[in-house]
């Protein structure tokens, strides 16, 4: 295990979306390097194979169906790793969706999932770790924001709001929690290869996104990577804000 392993071993990590992508790809490095995770997400049949395969691998972890629309799943996650770990250390806001469409397409469902998921799903993952870490007088919130949390495109428009949002959110959120001790990261990928353009229902978008996503989209670990970055530095030290890309992507 190398150096950015430090700060890491024995934390207890709540992550949402765990069952694919970044979530997965996360929960796998972190309990690589020693942390104890909490999986949540909707299909629990993943979870469990994940918690599973952790499990054999000598690491810790708990499963726990999820669903971040519901405020009470989301606490209920968070409760259940602090009754089973008796603390959270750090709280992944990762779950997330992206139905690219044009607004002319009156996609409104979608509309509406995108602003419940990642806009609501973060500030209940907020609601249910803020009391613990304010309790505890430490903590660390990591919000997954995009490049389009950073720039709009046509087609992207209520996605870019939703992951603009969610870096307010976050620099709101770094501003008040100071006097807890609570860290906060919002990291924002450019194109990662997951399961993230199945979402899009427009053909012409979708078409479109798999293209880029097939010449250009960089592995889920390099996410991974990027939250150990973010928890292995010294506890008076807050990363708050990573963006990265692939090295071929322009947008
Ligand atoms: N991949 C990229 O290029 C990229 C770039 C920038 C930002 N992001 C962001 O990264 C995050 C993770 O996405 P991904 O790329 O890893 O895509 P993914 O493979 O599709 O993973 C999305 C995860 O979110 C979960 N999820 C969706 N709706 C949920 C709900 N209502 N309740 C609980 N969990 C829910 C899914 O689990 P279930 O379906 O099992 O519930 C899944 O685990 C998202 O916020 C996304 O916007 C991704």
């Amino acid at each position: 295990m190398n150096s950015t392993a430090n700060n890491i071993a024995g934390k207890v990590v709540v992550i949402t979306g765990a069952s694919s992508g970044l979530g997965e790809a996360t929960a796998r490095r972190l309990s690589a390097h020693g942390a104890v995770v909490a999986l949540g997400a909707r299909r629990i049949d993943r979870l469990q194979a994940l918690e599973k395969a952790l499990t054999a691998a000598g690491g810790k972890a708990l499963a726990l169906a999820t669903d971040v629309t519901r405020v009470d799943d989301v606490k209920r996650l968070v409760d259940s790793a602090v009754t089973a770990f008796g603390r959270i250390d750090v709280m992944i806001n990762n779950a997330g969706l992206m139905p690219q469409s044009f607004l002319d397409g009156l996609k409104i469902d979608e509309w509406d999932r995108m602003i419940d998921v990642n806009i609501k799903g973060v500030l209940y993952g907020i609601a249910a770790a803020l009391p613990h870490m304010k309790q505890q007088k430490s903590g660390h919130f990591i919000n997954v924001s995009s490049v389009a949390g950073h720039k709009v495109r046509p087609g992207g428009t209520v996605y870019s709001a939703t992951k603009h949002a969610v870096r307010v959110i976050s620099e709101g959120l770094r501003q008040e929690v100071k006097a807890h001790n609570i860290r906060t990261t919002v990291i924002s990928p450019g194109a990662v290869d997951t399961e993230l353009p199945n979402t899009i229902t427009d053909p012409v978008i979708a078409a479109g996104m798999r293209k880029f996503y097939d010449d250009m989209a960089i592995p889920a670990d390099s996410f991974a990577r990027a939250v150990v970055f973010a928890m292995s530095q010294p506890e008076d030290v807050d990363v708050n804000e990573i963006l990265f890309r692939p090295t071929r992507q322009e947008f």
